[in-house]
């Protein structure tokens, strides 16, 4: 069973209700109807109510099993601006611009998981990254024990021979722009989290990368990454966690081997954690385009599941983000 298939049984062990905040975007009505028909999830479509239907005319969704909420006319408005207001008031937001935001179809789908309304939220078919993240970041915040949010990305490779059967998780590819080495500690745990509760990886195997191995160079940026490595083997002792490394070895048995000799993680790593985010996220789209591996994105280190799509994503690839959102909800 591929990776996919794997989270799609899990989405269907324990069906969750996940907001959608573009409702009337062609791709989301469809794979709505889809998550619905296919029991991976129950989705709700946030927006006008003839907007969203008018859209599933034109795509032939049948939306049977799926919700509509307008937040606009929601009986809930008013209990979630107060929320919202009680959350950001000593921000200075005021009544009246949280009553405006909670009729948002972003905030309204943020407060809707906030509140228990929904289990978890996917929106970005035509949002940036950051109008969906910082709602997020404002109102879910993060869970209990975590500093920074950032994301992993669930990388099903051709090459059966690398990580868990063809299986890398790669973090930070989409959140923190500089993480200090505390940060990249924390991202290496999500990360390793990730791994384990999503991959199913049994033994996630952490490698911090850099352009150096073991000290091979001396720079500033090198440091940083081995000040990460001391910082997260006193969060997480027992994780097997290892750097700073080139990629060649953390992935190539040999090259681990004689670069990294006694490593616990070198040439066998299944989770690799970029030194920032131009390293990730330019890394994860090469990863795509040279070498064919399909990559799924998560966010980590929310207190309630919410996660971002590429404006030029697929209905397939809202799909598979719903599924993912609805197994990480469980
Ligand atoms: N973890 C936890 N909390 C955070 C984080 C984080 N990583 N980042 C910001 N916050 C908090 C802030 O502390 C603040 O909290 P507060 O308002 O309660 O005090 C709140 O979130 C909002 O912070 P801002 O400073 O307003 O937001 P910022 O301008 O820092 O933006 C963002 C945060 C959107 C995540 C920014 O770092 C960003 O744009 N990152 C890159 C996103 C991106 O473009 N990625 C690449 C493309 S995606 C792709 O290719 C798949």
């Amino acid at each position: 069973m591929g990776m996919m298939e794997r989270i799609y049984a899990k989405a269907r062990s324990d069906v969750k209700t996940i907001a959608l905040p573009e409702g009337d975007e062609p791709r989301t009505v469809q794979a709505a109807a889809i998550l619905a028909r296919e029991g991976l999830a129950r989705p709700v479509l946030l927006g006008e109510e003839a907007a969203i239907l008018a859209a599933a005319k034109t795509a032939g969704a049948d939306l049977s099993g799926v919700g509509i909420v307008d937040p606009a006319k929601s009986p809930k408005l008013e209990a979630y601006a107060d929320a919202l207001y009680a959350l950001r008031r000593a921000k200075g937001l005021t009544h009246e611009e949280a009553a405006r935001l909670a009729a948002d179809e972003m905030y309204h789908g943020v407060l809707m998981v906030q509140q228990g309304d929904a289990d978890g939220l996917v929106s970005g078919a035509s949002h940036t990254t950051g109008d969906m993240l910082r709602p997020a970041l404002q109102i879910i915040k993060t869970a209990p024990g975590i500093r920074v949010v950032s994301s992993s990305f669930l990388i099903q490779c051709r090459n059966k021979a690398l990580g868990e059967d063809g299986v890398l998780v790669y973090a930070d590819c989409v959140v923190v722009p500089c993480p200090t080495a505390e940060e990249l500690a924390q991202i290496a745990v999500s990360a390793a989290d990730t791994a384990k509760k999503l991959c199913g990886f049994e033994e996630p195997r952490v490698a911090l990368l850099s352009f150096s191995t073991k000290g091979s160079a001396k720079h500033a940026l090198v440091e940083k990454v081995q000040q990460a490595v001391a910082i997260a083997h006193t969060l997480a002792p027992e994780l097997l966690l290892d750097g700073e490394m080139q990629a060649d070895a953390a992935l190539v048995p040999e090259i681990g081997a004689s670069k990294a000799k006694g490593s616990p993680v070198a040439g066998r790593a299944n989770v690799l954690v970029f030194p920032d985010l131009q390293a990730g996220n330019i890394c994860y789209k090469i990863t795509e385009r040279v070498a064919g591996a399909e990559a799924f994105a998560v966010l980590q280190g929310l207190a309630k599941p919410c996660n971002d799509l590429s404006r030029g994503c697929s209905v397939q690839d809202i799909v598979n983000t719903v599924a993912l959102t609805a197994v990480q909800a469980q």
